[in-house]
């Protein structure tokens, strides 16, 4: 089994159709032995959606992620459960809605602060809470969207918060690495998930991504969610050992082609002779 007696904290469950709980439910199936997060109002969503995960549930541990006092208590309670971590999936974002669907050359400052705080700086928040616990090595993921040099329709601030988000992992790769621990970054393509909907525009870069995606990509299909975590749960193995600091797209292929593919016909049909 892949991940045979990996202790993962996974954060980002919501419901079952949040990209983490895939991941939560293949890594459990592939030996791990996992710990959701979740924090406030959607904790209770969250407790419902991990009874799905199997008769014996995962422990959902309270971390909201702009609260500074949960971090230590997060360490401090990893620590007497398991004593150590060998993998994190970061799975956490949110913009306010002026943040998002074009309106970038408005956004007040305390949108973009919110939202780079959660989307974000966050990852460094939960990087430097786990690290002293990863006393075998270990693996950080996070998940991305295809962003650090392109600007895209509606998307705006969380936009640059995910391009800062690559860049993060890049900062974190160099820090942490001495202590073998890899942290990388997974750019999905869409996936319609509670987050996803929340973004103006969603269903035109869905189409979008549909049409140019040279092996085929259904947001809404188990195809998409399960390329994601399958893909995260290789992340999180040792079966990547000597990788840090990247970008693993998982994306259908859409990045690699400037536009969707055209057929032409091979032989241009000539024009009909006129008739006398
Ligand atoms: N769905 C997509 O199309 C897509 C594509 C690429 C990347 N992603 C990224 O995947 C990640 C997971 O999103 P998802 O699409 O599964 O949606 P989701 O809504 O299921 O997950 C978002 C999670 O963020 C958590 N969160 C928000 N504010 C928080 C806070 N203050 N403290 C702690 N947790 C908080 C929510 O509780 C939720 O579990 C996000 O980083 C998202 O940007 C999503």
């Amino acid at each position: 089994m892949l991940l045979k007696d990996k202790k993962l904290l996974i954060t980002g469950v919501l419901t079952p159709q949040s990209i983490a709980y895939g991941v939560a439910e293949l890594a459990i199936k592939e030996g791990a032995e996992v710990i959701l997060t979740s924090f406030g109002r959607p904790m209770s969503l969250t407790q419902r959606t991990a009874k799905k995960l199997g008769a014996t549930p995962p422990e959902v541990l309270e971390l909201d992620v702009t609260n500074p006092e949960h971090f230590p208590k997060l360490t401090e309670t990893l620590k007497a459960k398991w004593g150590r971590v060998d993998g994190v999936l970061h799975a956490i974002a949110y913009a306010p809605e002026d943040a998002l669907g074009g309106k970038f050359l408005t956004t007040p400052w305390e949108s973009v602060q919110q939202a780079f705080r959660v989307s974000t700086f966050s990852l460094k928040e939960l990087s430097a809470a786990v690290a002293p616990l990863m006393t075998n090595g270990g693996s950080i993921v996070t998940l991305d969207f295809d962003n650090s040099t392109q600007a895209w329709p509606l998307y705006d601030w969380m936009g640059v918060c995910k391009a800062a988000l690559g860049s993060t992992v890049r900062y974190l790769a160099r820090d942490l690495g001495p202590k073998g621990i890899r942290v990388n970054a997974l750019a999905a393509g869409p996936i319609a998930t509670i987050a996803a909907k929340g973004i103006p525009g969603f269903k035109h870069l869905e189409n979008k991504w549909g049409s140019q995606a040279p092996l085929g990509w259904d947001a809404r299909s188990d195809a998409a969610s399960d390329a994601v975590a399958r893909t995260v749960c290789v992340m999180l193995s040792d079966w990547m050992p000597k990788t840090t600091g990247e970008q693993i797209r998982v994306d259908g292929g859409f990045h690699a082609l400037g536009a969707e593919p055209v057929t032409l016909p091979l032989v241009e049909t000539p024009p009909a002779a006129p008739t006398t």
